[in-house]
């Protein structure tokens, strides 16, 4: 894929649209702010030269992209040839966003003008996507005019490289992807337990030993037995990998040749399993294996993620540094000497303090050494650092929050920008983490709400997809989780709302997926969405809708769906459990309730659905027992079920459904857990049907 964002390549615009005649302006992606198509087209070849009033650094930038020869600098663009394509940077007539710019398209030339080099290299984009394929392999692209800024001035994709690794080829590829969808933020996610991946001089046992691991799929290193292991570099079979210091180096030029920045995230003070079975004194523990988390009581780790954050600033020019924050259990603070002392050193009355207290300490160092700090939305909890930016992941709330207090935050909220969840029907694709997450579910997120100040609203700092890795092992596979979705976000990103249709986005994104396949991507064929789960579509008619119902043992109130209303609802569930419609139940590892149909009824069935979606643990229920009663009191059973809870597969329905002739008034329908794995038990309704 080497040079695939050549620009006015016509390698780009090559294979855009064969076989489709007429696709042309509307194939843009993200949506322009003002479009308009005028007669004529002007005809793009390999050759065609780039005139430029760039120079210096940002003619070398633009000569990176470009097909070999074809830029030239002029100093007075008027003496332009026809034919060409004259890139002008100027201060009149342009956007004002360095990122914006003017087109116009007319039979004679192309005209691209912004205040920066950022602003021409869209324009160029758009003339790119512009182009439509002709045989002999020049591109005719519609005379248009087009004025074009971005909404957001953060417009993210983070890639997980721990729990499976990626080439710096493969990075550089999805670079080349991004530039063209007007992505300018690459964030990293470098370190996590499943393997360390940035070198750092300072500590090579992160780099020889921490990032190396049996297991090449991160499922099989993940639960088996004695499985979550490191080990040594060079050792036969070990699968894992780093980038070199030069790596990363080679990756930022390629990056900010594509007006990418990339943000490395290095993650504290949990998911640091892999760090601390290589440097055990830096965990409460002292021993390798027992810890994820760093122990806040000992100056060692401070001493540690400075030197480690040191190398990391010397590396990379953002403005960010991640340093991750997510998820910490924190109980081994409570239990932990050091921890407990450093707590009283400094008045810190819970372990949300301590680790506010870490985070803050880490700001305080990226501040003094001129960055700033970027983490996930849990650096709130125990109050925010003072100058800390929040990327929201739990929903909307921790940036919600973050811009109400006059902090920015950057949204990535888990239901709409999770790229690892299913983005189909899960019975129809390969095995994901779990969640549902259509194009169209991304598509639609708007992170700018109606009650917001225009104060708030100037500190939403923009939005970024998150594809984690723990299922997606190879190349080809996290290619297809990231496209087309990865485009919903680039227009959530860069489109005015006022420009946004789904509708018309999903064609665009078709013909994007055309050109995806014809570079070497693998996206998700589109074309093929089988979408929502038919059960969740219409209402369901039923003997029990709308009866009372009686919880024995209680529901999660995180999964609570429509409360205790939910079984008898008629409402079923799409395809997640986490769609508001499915309702969870964990505490006693049960399911047990009972329903009142208010009078003695003939029933002919009682049934439910249940899920498996074995990355979060939901299980398919170990027993089922389905039972009715006159009083309430004294149930007789009319089915049991029974089976052997396991991981596999990943992602299952399952329907336990009583069929006979029974008249009863009370129906008590139980599910429980297996021993074994324990976790969830989710249904959507218990279905009570008269006789046939
Ligand atoms: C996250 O998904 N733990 C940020």
């Amino acid at each position: 894929m080497k040079n695939s964002t050549l620009i006015p390549g016509l390698m780009l615009c090559a294979s855009l649209c064969v076989g489709s005649p007429l696709l042309q302006a509307q194939s843009v992606i993200p949506i322009p702010l003002k479009m308009e198509q005028t007669a004529g087209t002007f005809l793009l070849k390999k050759t065609t030269p780039l005139y430029t009033n760039l120079q210096g650094e940002e003619l070398e930038r633009l000569k990176a992209t470009a097909e070999p020869g074809t830029v030239k600098h002029l100093k007075n663009l008027s003496k332009a040839p026809a034919g060409c394509i004259v890139l002008e940077k100027t201060e009149t007539g342009v956007p004002q966003s360095p990122e914006g710019y003017a087109l116009n398209v007319s039979p004679d030339k192309v005209l691209v003008q912004s205040r920066a080099d950022a602003g021409l290299f869209y324009g160029l984009q758009t003339v790119c996507q512009l182009g439509e394929a002709k045989p002999d392999g020049s591109s005719a692209i519609a005379a248009t005019q087009i004025t074009d800024e971005p909404r957001f001035q953060y417009r993210g994709f983070m890639m997980d490289v721990s729990r499976h690794f990626r080439t710096k080829e493969f990075v550089k590829k999805q670079m080349d992807a991004m530039a063209r969808f007007k992505l300018n933020r690459l964030h990293i996610h470098l370190t996590d337990g499943a393997g360390w991946r940035i070198e750092i001089k300072k500590y090579p046992q992160l780099t020889q030993f921490a990032a190396w691991r049996p297991d090449a799929v991160w499922k099989d290193w993940w639960f088996k037995e004695n499985g979550r292991k490191y080990c040594e570099e060079g050792t036969p079979g070990a699968y894992g990998g780093y980038y070199t210091q030069e790596d990363i180096r080679e990756l930022l030029d390629y990056a900010a040749d594509r007006h990418i920045t990339i943000i490395p995230e290095i993650e504290m003070p949990a998911h640091s399993e892999e760090v601390l079975a290589a440097y055990p004194e830096l965990s409460c523990s002292g021993e390798p294996y027992k810890n994820a988390e760093f122990c806040i009581g000992n100056e060692q780790t401070f001493e540690f993620l400075e030197n480690v954050l040191t190398e990391v600033i010397d590396l990379f020019p953002s403005e960010y540094i991640h340093i991750g924050g997510d998820e910490a259990n924190k109980n081994p603070w409570k239990a932990c000497p050091k921890c407990q002392q450093r707590m009283k050193d400094e008045g810190l009355k819970d372990v949300d303090e301590l680790q506010s207290y870490a985070i803050h300490r880490m700001e305080v160092f990226l501040n003094e050494h001129g960055r700033k700090l970027l983490g996930w939305d849990e650096i709130m909890e125990g109050g925010l650092a003072p100058n800390a930016t929040v990327m929201s992941w739990r929903g909307e709330e921790g940036g919600l929050k973050a811009v109400r207090s006059g902090h920015r935050a950057v949204m990535t909220p888990a239901e709409f920008f999770y790229l690892d969840y299913y983005q189909d029907a899960p019975i129809s694709q390969p095995e994901a983490i779990g969640g549902y997450v259509p194009l169209e579910k991304t598509y639609s997120y708007d992170p700018v709400k109606a009650d917001m100040t225009p104060e708030e609203a100037a500190l939403v700092y923009g939005v970024q997809a998150n594809q984690w890795a723990e299922y997606i092992p190879t190349d080809e596979y996290y290619e297809y989780m990231m496209y087309p979705r990865l485009l919903a976000v680039a227009e959530v990103g860069w489109s005015q709302p006022s420009r946004k249709d789904f509708a018309d986005f999903r064609n665009r994104a078709l013909t994007a997926v055309e050109w995806l396949n014809a570079h070497g991507y693998h996206p998700f064929p589109l074309k093929d969405e089988v979408g929502h789960r038919p059960e969740s579509r219409e209402p369901i008619q039923h003997l029990a809708l709308g009866k009372p119902v009686t919880y024995n043992a209680p529901f999660n109130e995180s999964y609570k769906a429509a409360g205790d209303k939910s079984l008898t609802d008629g409402i079923r569930g799409d395809w997640t459990y986490s769609d508001g419609r499915w309702q969870g139940f964990i505490s006693r590892n049960r399911l047990d309730v009972t329903i009142d149909l208010g009078e003695a009824t003939e029933i002919g069935s009682i049934g439910a659905d249940f899920m498996q979606a074995a990355g979060p643990e939901v299980f398919l229920p170990a027993e089922v027992i389905i039972s009715v009663s006159d009083d309430g009191q004294n149930f007789s059973e009319l089915k049991r079920v029974t089976h052997t809870p396991s991981r596999e597969p990943g992602f299952a329905f399952v329907n336990h459904t009583w069929t006979g002739k029974t008249t009863a008034r009370y129906v008590r329908y139980q599910a429980r857990s297996g021993k074994e794995l324990g976790g969830w038990i989710f249904t959507d309704e218990i279905v009570v049907l008269p006789p046939q």
